[in-house]
């Protein structure tokens, strides 16, 4: 659909594509299309971390339903909550009968795979309270709905990883803040491992990580009204920054752009070969996660990984002051 000059996605494009190298926020990358790609990635067989981080939450989910014992489940870019399932399972288990429901509010900005996951997860959990909300993790003034008892937070999948040191630190922080003392956070990160697979996870032989990049021109395209802007026109690119423990997803052109924004009245030209940078996804180390845990307040509890050593699940508590 369409946007105004003043919309979203045109601001964005604004303060990004005119950039060196061009950048857009990363999570245009979820559309509806984007999204089900996102989802086809997930089981790919060279993307581990869907698979790894599954493994741990079927073997932890009771211990982190006891551990919290928490009424209410807060999932930041929940996505299809295919995996939350076992903590949705754990939970509703482990509660009193007779006793306070759980509620589940994923939060996603990915409005239409929301819906119809909370749809499906009301009937199919009869004894949780599903609470959807559409929005954007990353704006300042993150709150969380009170609830009468712990509160956890879950942010799955390596999410984390995709943002820049800096905005973690300052999204940590934001979480810490929002979360009242005796509530926890559930946060799953990818390792840092052999440099051969992880480029093969964002770069997978049958081409869904490049339609799923490659979608974003699609997004530009559609959303900001654009002429001679073709998705075929760039090529994926996924590399390993080693400096930074993180790959890197960019997009190439594979010959001279020379497309017409309609919506911003803009021109946008990028010679053949230029890049545009779509997304990081940062590889991490488990004590030192820890430790920019602790550093906002959010000390671990607990730290798991599967029996691969591949991905992480880190189970921090709020402490009483930051
Ligand atoms: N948690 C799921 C999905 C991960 S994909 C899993 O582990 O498999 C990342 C999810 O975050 C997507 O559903 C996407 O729509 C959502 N997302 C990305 N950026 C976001 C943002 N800024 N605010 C809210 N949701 C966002
Ligand atoms: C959502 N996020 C954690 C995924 C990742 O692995 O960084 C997004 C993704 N990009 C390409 N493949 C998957």
């Amino acid at each position: 659909m369409t946007a105004g000059v003043d919309s979203p996605l045109a601001l964005d494009a604004l303060a990004g594509l005119w950039q060196d190298p061009p950048t857009l926020p990363v999570k245009w990358l979820y559309d509806e299309r984007g999204s089900r790609l996102f989802d086809e990635i997930t089981r790919l067989p060279e993307y581990y971390p869907t698979r790894r981080e599954t493994e741990i939450l079927t073997a932890r989910a009771a211990e982190i339903a006891a551990t919290t014992g928490a009424e209410m489940i807060v999932e930041l870019g929940s996505g299809t909550s295919t995996k939350t399932r076992l903590l949705l399972d754990a939970f509703v288990a482990g509660c009193d009968p007779g006793g306070s429901r759980i509620s589940y509010v994923p939060v996603d900005v990915s409005d239409e795979m929301l819906s119809v996951t909370a749809e499906i997860l009301s009937a199919d959990y009869p004894d949780l309270d599903v609470v959807p909300v559409v929005a954007d993790f990353t704006e300042p003034g993150l709150t969380l709905p009170v609830a009468n008892g712990p509160r956890l937070a879950v942010f799955l999948g390596g999410t984390i990883g995709n943002f820049t040191p800096d905005f973690r630190v300052e999204f940590l922080d934001r979480l810490a803040a929002a979360l009242a003392p005796g509530d926890y956070f559930l946060l799953g990160a990818d390792l840092i491992k052999d440099t051969g697979r992880l480029v093969a996870a964002y770069d997978d032989k049958s081409g869904v990580t490049a339609d799923f990049n490659r979608n974003l021109i699609e997004v530009l395209r559609t959303g900001l009204d654009a002429r001679n802007l073709y998705a075929d026109d760039f090529e994926h690119i996924a590399r390993w920054n080693p400096a930074e423990h993180r790959i890197e997803m960019w997009l190439r052109t594979r010959r001279d752009v020379n497309a017409w924004f309609e919506v911003l009245g803009k021109a946008w030209h990028l010679p053949a070969g230029a890049e545009i940078h779509t997304e990081i996804s940062t590889k991490f180390e488990p004590a030192a996660l820890a430790a920019e845990l602790a550093s906002v307040g959010l000390p671990a509890v607990a730290q798991w990984t599967d029996v691969a050593g591949d991905f992480l699940l880190t189970l921090a508590c709020r402490r009483e002051s930051p």
